[in-house]
């Protein structure tokens, strides 16, 4: 969507804090032990609280309120009685609406003990998702956040899982742009203008950044089993610095 008066920007900055505080509330209850399904309960239960809805349920009838996928597990890992283990790399991804707008956001935990390949991993995903946020503005091609993650991803020697990427989000969980993409292509030259809402998520691996739909339907895993990270924020492009709506 794009934003056009200021109700529309208080609708998706309230969904944007409550999916940004839902992680926040999740990833406090990580530790060795918690099943996935558990971790997800707590998410839905803030959500609830905060009347807002689960978009991945609402849009796509997903078996769980949240997308919870340890290590291997890129994305849209489905909640269930799997523990989380100390060591493990859990990424938790929270999008949900209220009053009709919607809002995505999602972030990878170490669980301890950490490894420095981990850290490693996440610092420069992170730093991917910074840099992206740095460049993107009215005016500016969409190309410019696959530059930027794509920078980041070869001076870390790391890869990008190319088929998950950024999208349009607002008065739906995935809307126009469908795909926008984490590395450099002049196909996404379409120019980014003030107001429009979408997602900047950039996924980093140590492997080959190739992935498959697991048995159940859903979770993406890397082909190779190496590790995922992903940071993700939903954002407003403006004529200078995004408005990140679900920072917290
Ligand atoms: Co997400
Ligand atoms: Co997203």
């Amino acid at each position: 969507m794009t934003v056009e008066s200021d109700s529309d920007l208080q609708g998706l900055m309230r969904i944007g804090q409550i999916v940004g505080e839902a992680v926040r509330v999740m990833a406090e209850s990580l530790r060795p032990g918690i099943t996935t399904k558990e971790l997800d309960e707590i998410g839905a239960a803030y959500l609830k609280k905060r009347g807002a809805r689960s978009a991945p349920i609402l849009t796509y009838k997903y078996p769980g309120a949240t997308c919870i996928s340890i290590n291997d597990e890129a994305a849209h890992g489905v909640p269930c009685k799997r523990e989380v283990k100390a060591g493990d790399l859990v990424n938790i991804d929270v999008s949900a609406e209220l009053d009709g707008y919607f809002a995505d956001t999602g972030a990878s935990f170490p669980v301890p003990p950490i490894s420095p390949e981990v850290e490693f991993l996440c610092d420069c995903t992170q730093m991917a998702l910074d840099a992206a946020l740095e460049v993107v503005r009215d005016g500016q091609r969409i190309n410019v956040i696959g530059r930027a993650v794509e920078s980041i991803a070869n001076k870390a020697g790391l890869h990008i899982i190319r088929d998950l990427g950024g999208h349009g989000v607002g008065r739906g969980l995935h809307e126009d742009p469908r795909n926008i993409p984490n590395y450099y292509t002049n196909r996404a030259k379409s120019r980014l203008s003030d107001g429009m809402v979408m997602t900047i998520e950039p996924f980093l691996t140590f492997g080959s950044g190739r992935i498959y739909t697991a048995r159940d339907g859903w979770t993406l895993k890397t082909s190779d089993g190496q590790l995922a990270a992903q940071y993700e924020h939903t954002v407003v492009i403006t004529h200078g610095k995004p408005i990140l709506v679900t920072a917290v």
